[in-house]
């Protein structure tokens, strides 16, 4: 068995006295979607913003590619291929698109393939070109998911972490990204871990996923398991 891309020791985070993640143990392996489900507040949100070092973990330790990034600092984390987009996409809304889309290339080997991996995102997203020269702020909120999925690509991440992609689109347009980022895992073997509100959605289309409440990890096991399981389908699917 190859090591996994993303490995998780003993990991606890929170804000001040807040504990928010409490001791989480967990591995995302190289080209699977691994989706994190769970209520409000149970710590989805930390977790990301604790393993791309948004936020310093209390305890713990996490490795990513074979690098300690137990007290990764965000810009080293997201140059060394872990890119968060972050819930609502958080684009620079009196930028264009394509100005948007350029920054993510902010490092050295993404700035040198930037124009070729420009044209696959503006092919894998062809309203953006579209809507190259309109500021961000004027997208629509699919539009804008898109653009802020594309600003990650442009970095070149391996792992890409996706907080609500789908918060506020149509079905239509949950489908359409959701069918985007499978194409990138399985063209591109691209690793996608995944916060997403639409638990039935996220769990068919992950490989593996977990379940946190009130910050504890207390299921990790296959999409197709968490689906038929009972407390999963009453307590997130309504069911
Ligand atoms: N900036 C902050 N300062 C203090 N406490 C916070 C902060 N952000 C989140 N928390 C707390 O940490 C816990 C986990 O929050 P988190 O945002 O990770 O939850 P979540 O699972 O992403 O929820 P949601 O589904 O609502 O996005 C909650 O109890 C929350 O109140
Ligand atoms: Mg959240």
């Amino acid at each position: 068995m190859s090591e996994p891309l993303l490995s998780v020791r003993s990991l606890s985070s929170g804000y001040g006295h807040v504990l928010a993640l409490d001791n989480i143990q967990l591995e995302v392996n190289e080209g699977e979607i691994f989706s994190v489900v769970g209520a409000n507040g149970a710590g989805k949100t930390t977790l990301l913003l604790t393993l791309c070092g948004h936020i310093k973990a209390f305890a713990g330790e996490v490795r990513f590619d074979g690098q300690d990034f137990s007290r990764i600092a965000a810009h080293d984390a997201a140059w060394r291929g872990m890119v968060m987009v972050p819930e609502g996409g958080r684009l620079f809304p009196f930028m264009t698109v394509m100005e948007n889309l350029e920054l993510g290339a902010f490092h050295h080997e993404a700035r040198k393939r930037m124009s070729q991996t420009l044209d696959e995102v503006l092919s894998l997203f062809p309203v953006l070109a579209d809507r190259r020269d309109q500021l961000a702020g004027r997208l629509s909120g699919g539009e804008r998911q898109m653009c802020a999925v594309g600003r990650a690509l442009m970095s070149l991440p391996r792992m890409l972490m996706l907080d609500e992609p789908s918060l506020g689109l149509a079905p239509i347009m949950v489908d359409r990204l959701f069918d985007k980022v499978q194409s990138l895992v399985q063209n591109k073997g691209l690793t996608v871990l995944l916060v997403e509100q639409n638990v039935g959605n996220a769990l068919r289309l992950c490989q593996r996923g977990c379940v946190l409440d009130h910050g504890r990890l207390v299921k990790v096991s296959t999409g197709a398991e968490l689906l038929r399981d009972p407390e999963v389908q009453r307590t997130y699917m309504g069911v």
